[in-house]
């Protein structure tokens, strides 16, 4: 029994010699295949990795790097050809922590090296076991679209002398355990800051500013760090822990966008204790404030004739919105439609609640995936669909709606 590594093949085991899995457990050291796949769940490698609609892990997902360029996941399935499978252990983890694939390919930071660079050789080389397991993929993924002169990959030298990968570094003794291991996940496999910090001059991660927020793919990411006004201050830890354990938190609606997919494929995989972890360290990072509060919700009343039909953008989220969304935000077939609260729906004037319009947005849960429909591009205008997030704007809090804040995030990335 003690000797089975993989996860599935233990139960079988378990069952077969009718033996209680729970029962024998504990004594059970965590094989480096089980470690190995909640790392990379930790790590989030499958949502980049991943293109909308195709196999996991196989690549082609693309980013769209502001000024520097179009630059798609490479397949890191253990396929021979399009893949890594012929990759040794060393040339992995050079890789994933130090951003030098072989043949001295040097890695843009789209991929989150640095970060993963906090993590121990041997857990890279577990999630490197864990990862030659998962089916192979033929994919074949697009040529970079990079411009000149980022397109010589040999400037990331430069860049990582600037900004580039940390290393591990031992437990802070003066803090718990819980401070430690949150700040290990938040830091290293969570690079929460990656999306949450505001970048330098030179596109590092700003440390002065640490969790202040930042604009990332056309969303906001939030300030996370506890600030009253505009970071997590208010938020109390049972709501924290929904949020980053389901994705939605009473009172503060649901993740979105690509805070839904951090959700859907890493925070809502790891134990209770962990995200117990990661707040108590969010809790005790200098407080930030910034810019991007959300302006104070209002309490608007239920039931369908409750909504005004006088305007335009009330119309619409009458007959496009409402049959998801309560008239009073609550969310009509699941309570992970309750918008009510939710930052997106005030701050950063917009900018999320029109992402979240017009791209739509898809959280997956241990209840089934909770889709958001796209509106762009369908039957909408970009008029209509400017009123409907002024209408949801002040229909469910006091901001002042900006048609010209509305203009400029509706427009497409270059
Ligand atoms: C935020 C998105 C993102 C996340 C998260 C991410 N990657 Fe990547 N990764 C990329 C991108 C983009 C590239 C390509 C960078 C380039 O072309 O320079 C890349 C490159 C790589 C490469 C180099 C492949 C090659 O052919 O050179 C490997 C290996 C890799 N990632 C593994 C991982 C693993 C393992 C994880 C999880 C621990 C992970 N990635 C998480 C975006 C991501
Ligand atoms: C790929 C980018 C990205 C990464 C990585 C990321 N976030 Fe987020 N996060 C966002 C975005 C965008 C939002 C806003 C979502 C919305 O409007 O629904 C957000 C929202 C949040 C919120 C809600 C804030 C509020 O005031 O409503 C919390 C809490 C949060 N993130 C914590 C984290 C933690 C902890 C991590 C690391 C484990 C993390 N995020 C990693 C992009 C990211
Ligand atoms: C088919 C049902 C459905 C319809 C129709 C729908 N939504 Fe959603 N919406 C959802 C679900 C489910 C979520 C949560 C999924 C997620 O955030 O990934 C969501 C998320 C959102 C969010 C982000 C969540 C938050 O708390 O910040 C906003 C904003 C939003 N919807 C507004 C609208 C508006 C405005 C309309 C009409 C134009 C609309 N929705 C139409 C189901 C729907």
């Amino acid at each position: 029994m003690s000797h089975c590594s993989v996860s599935r093949s233990c139960f079988a085991l378990a069952l077969l010699a009718g033996t209680s899995l729970f029962s024998t457990s504990h004594a059970a050291p965590a094989s480096s295949l089980e470690r190995g796949e909640y790392l990379a769940r930790a790590a989030d490698c499958e949502a980049c990795h991943t293109a909308p609609g195709g196999a996991p892990f196989a690549g082609g997902r693309a980013f769209n790097v502001p000024g520097i360029g179009v630059i798609y996941s490479p397949n890191i399935t253990p396929d021979p050809e399009h893949g890594i499978g012929r990759w040794t252990d060393d040339e992995f983890v050079k890789s994933v922590q130090g951003g030098v694939s072989p043949g001295w390919k040097h890695l843009y930071p789209a991929m989150p090296y640095p970060a993963y660079s906090r993590m121990s050789v041997d857990e890279v080389k577990d999630m490197r076991a864990w990862l030659a397991t998962v089916p192979k993929s033929a994919n074949g993924v697009p040529a970079n679209q990079v411009k000149f002169p980022f397109s010589i990959r040999t400037l990331m030298v430069g860049w990582n002398l600037l900004n580039g990968p940390a290393s591990s570094y031992p437990d802070d003794p003066q803090k718990s355990p819980e401070w430690n291991r949150g700040r290990y996940l938040v830091e290293g496999p969570g690079h929460c800051a990656d999306c949450h910090s505001p970048r330098t001059m030179t596109f590092g991660l700003s440390k002065s500013q640490a969790f202040a927020g930042n604009v990332v793919n056309g969303q906001r990411a939030y300030n996370i760090t506890s600030d009253k006004h505009s970071g997590l201050g208010t938020w109390t830890d049972q709501a924290l822990s929904d949020y980053l354990a389901t994705g939605h938190a009473e009172g503060h609606g649901t993740a979105s966008g690509d805070m839904a997919e951090v959700i859907s494929y890493s925070l809502r995989h790891l134990k209770p204790d962990d995200i117990h972890a990661m707040i108590v360290y969010l809790r005790d990072v200098k407080p930030q404030s910034s810019s991007d509060g959300a302006a104070p919700v209002r309490q608007p009343t239920s039931g369908d004739s409750s909504l005004p039909q006088q305007t335009n953008g009330a119309k619409l989220f009458a007959s496009a919105c409402s049959g998801c969304h309560l008239p009073d935000g609550s969310g009509r077939q699941s309570a992970f439609a309750g918008i009510a609260g939710a930052r997106s729906l005030s701050a950063d004037n917009g900018r999320n609640l029109l992402h979240a319009i017009m791209n739509g947005s898809t959280l997956m849960t241990d209840k089934g995936n909770q889709p958001m429909p796209a509106f762009s591009g369908g039957n909408y205008s970009q008029k209509d669909l400017n009123d409907i997030a002024a209408f949801v704007m002040t229909h469910f809090t006091e901001a002042t709606p900006s048609e010209h804040a509305f203009s400029e995030f509706a427009k497409k990335p270059d």
